[in-house]
C-alpha cells in the first residue's frame, strides 16, 4: 500500500515541489497551507493533491488537523516539516512581533507537526521526518536574526529526535536549502539578491525541485541508515 505524506507548507515554493515529487513517487500525499485559499484551490486543481488549512504556529489546529488527515488518508508515514515564514528586519529595528512570528512558526512550528504523528510512528516501528531548515540556520544572515536562530534550533530538533527515534525505526533528517528560486528569495531587493547570488558558487538560485529531490530521497527506503544527518542544497554558498 502506498505510503501518507504530510506536508506543511505544501502548496507553494519548496513545499509545492515536495507534495508532487513524493505524489510523483508514489506517496499518498496531504499538503497543507495557511491562508491562501485561492494558491491551494489551483494546486489541487492542477496536483490532484488534496489540501488541509491549518496554521503550522498552533499547536490543537495541527493536532486536530493531523487527524482529519490520519481518518481521510491513513497512518502518516512521512512528515516534511516545511512551512515557514521571514519576517526581515536588521536587529535594531526587528520588533517583539517579528521575532515572535518566526519561532512560532518555523520552530515551534515543527513540534506541532512532528509530535502529534511521533506515537503512531513509533507504535507502527517506521517513519520518516524530514525538516526544511535553511543555509541561513548553518552561517546566520544579515537581517535575520529571528529566522536563523529558528533555523539553527531545527538541526538541534532533528539531531535529538533522531537519537530517539532510531530504534523505532524512525529516521528525522534535515534539509539545507540554499537560496531558491520562490517567492520568499524573490522578496528580498533585487540588488540585495543579486549580491546574494554574486556569492553562490554555482552562480544562480536553486530550483524548488533540486530541494525535493533531496526530501523524496531522504524519505525513502533508500536512505535508511541516514539518521540526524543534513543535507546542504546550496550550490556552494557555504560548507559545514
Ligand atoms: N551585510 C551587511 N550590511 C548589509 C547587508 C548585508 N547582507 N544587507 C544590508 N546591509 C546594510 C545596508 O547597506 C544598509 O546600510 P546603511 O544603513 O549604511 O546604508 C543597512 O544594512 C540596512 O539598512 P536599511 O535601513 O536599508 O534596512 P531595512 O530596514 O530597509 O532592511 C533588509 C532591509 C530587510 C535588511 C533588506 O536588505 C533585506 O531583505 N535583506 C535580505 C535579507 C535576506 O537575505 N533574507 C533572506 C530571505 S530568503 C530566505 O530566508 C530563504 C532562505 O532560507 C535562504
Amino acid at each position: 500500500m502506498a505510503r501518507t505524506a504530510l506536508v506543511t507548507g505544501g502548496t507553494r515554493g519548496i513545499g509545492e515541489a515536495i507534495s508532487k515529487a513524493l505524489k510523483a513517487a508514489g506517496y499518498q500525499v496531504a499538503a497543507t497551507y495557511a491562508g491562501n485559499d485561492e494558491k491551494a484551490a489551483a494546486f489541487t486543481e492542477a496536483t490532484g493533491i488534496k489540501t488541509y488549512k491549518w496554521n503550522a504556529a498552533d499547536y490543537d489546529a495541527s493536532k486536530d488537523g493531523i487527524a482529519q488527515v490520519e481518518a481521510d488518508l491513513g497512518p502518516i508515514d512521512v512528515v516534511i516539516a516545511n512551512a515557514g515564514i521571514t519576517r526581515d528586519a536588521p536587529f535594531h529595528k526587528m520588533t517583539p512581533e517579528q521575532w515572535k512570528e518566526v519561532v512560532d512558526t518555523n520552530l515551534t512550528g515543527v513540534f506541532n507537526t512532528v509530535h502529534p504523528v511521533w506515537p503512531g510512528m513509533r507504535e507502527r516501528g517506521f517513519g520518516r521526518v524530514v525538516v526544511i531548515s535553511s543555509v541561513n540556520g548553518q552561517k546566520g544572515q544579515f537581517a535575520q536574526a529571528n529566522y536563523a536562530a529558528t533555523k539553527a534550533g531545527d538541526l538541534g530538533f532533528v539531531r535529538s529526535l533522531a537519537q530517539e527515534g532510531a530504534a523505532k525505526g524512525i529516521t528525522v533528517n534535515a534539509v539545507c536549502p540554499g537560496y531558491i528560486a520562490t517567492e520568499m528569495v524573490m522578496a528580498v531587493p533585487e540588488k540585495v539578491r543579486d549580491a546574494i547570488v554574486g556569492m553562490i558558487p554555482t552562480g544562480r538560485l536553486g530550483e524548488p525541485e533540486e530541494i525535493a529531490r533531496c526530501v523524496t530521497f531522504l524519505a525513502s527506503d533508500d536512505a535508511s541508515f541516514i539518521n540526524g544527518s543534513t543535507i546542504s542544497a546550496n550550490g556552494g554558498q557555504f560548507f559545514s
